[in-house]
């Protein structure tokens, strides 16, 4: 059965998912330890409220996005469409890395504290997760590239 997700869903996806890994990836800081504010047109990573900024907004964005599919599903698609491997696996890391990025945005919070060993267990489930993720999309393309491949062989019945 064919997904229904609108094609200009999953670029919204994909775009908001690539600006929150970046923008992260910033807040380590990374960009000017390892000069990679030297490389032309990217002296802006090394702006750490910038990209702060930026996470939050795509924070706002993929919160906006995971509601609104997460409805259309429980709504229309649920009857038709089941979740793969795939899918539920991707739901249950990006509702972590809300549910972590949440607590994160309580610990910036003037005048909240936390003890820092839970905040830091946050702190790292954040990143795990974040890294989980990465992999997890990297392993979906690989498996459709050697479907798609084999499915060129002679003989072979193209993939459904
Ligand atoms: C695909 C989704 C996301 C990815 C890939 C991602 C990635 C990251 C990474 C790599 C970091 C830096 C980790 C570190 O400092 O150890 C980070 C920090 C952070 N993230 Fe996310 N994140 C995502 C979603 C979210 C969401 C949904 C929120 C808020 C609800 C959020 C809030 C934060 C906050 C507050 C920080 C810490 C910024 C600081 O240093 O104060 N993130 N994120």
């Amino acid at each position: 059965m064919s997904q229904p997700l609108p094609r200009r869903l999953s670029w919204a996806y994909a775009l908001t998912v690539t600006l929150l890994a970046v923008s992260g990836t910033m807040q380590m800081p990374i960009a000017s330890r390892y000069r990679i504010t030297a490389v032309p047109g990217l002296a802006w990573l090394g702006d750490f409220w910038f990209t702060h900024k930026l996470h939050y907004l795509g924070a706002i964005a993929l919160l906006t996005l995971v509601f609104y599919l997460g409805a259309r599903w429980v709504l229309e698609w649920r009857r038709n469409h089941a979740l793969t491997f795939f899918g539920l696996a991707r739901a249950g890391i990006l509702t972590l890395l809300i549910l972590t990025g949440a607590m994160r945005v309580l610990k910036n919070l003037p005048g909240v504290s936390f003890s820092p060993r839970p905040i830091m267990l946050v702190d790292w489930a954040h990143l795990a997760l974040a890294a989980l993720l990465g992999l997890l999309a990297l392993l979906r393309l690989s498996l459709r590239a050697s479907s798609v491949r084999a499915s060129a062989l002679p003989g072979k019945a193209p993939p459904r």
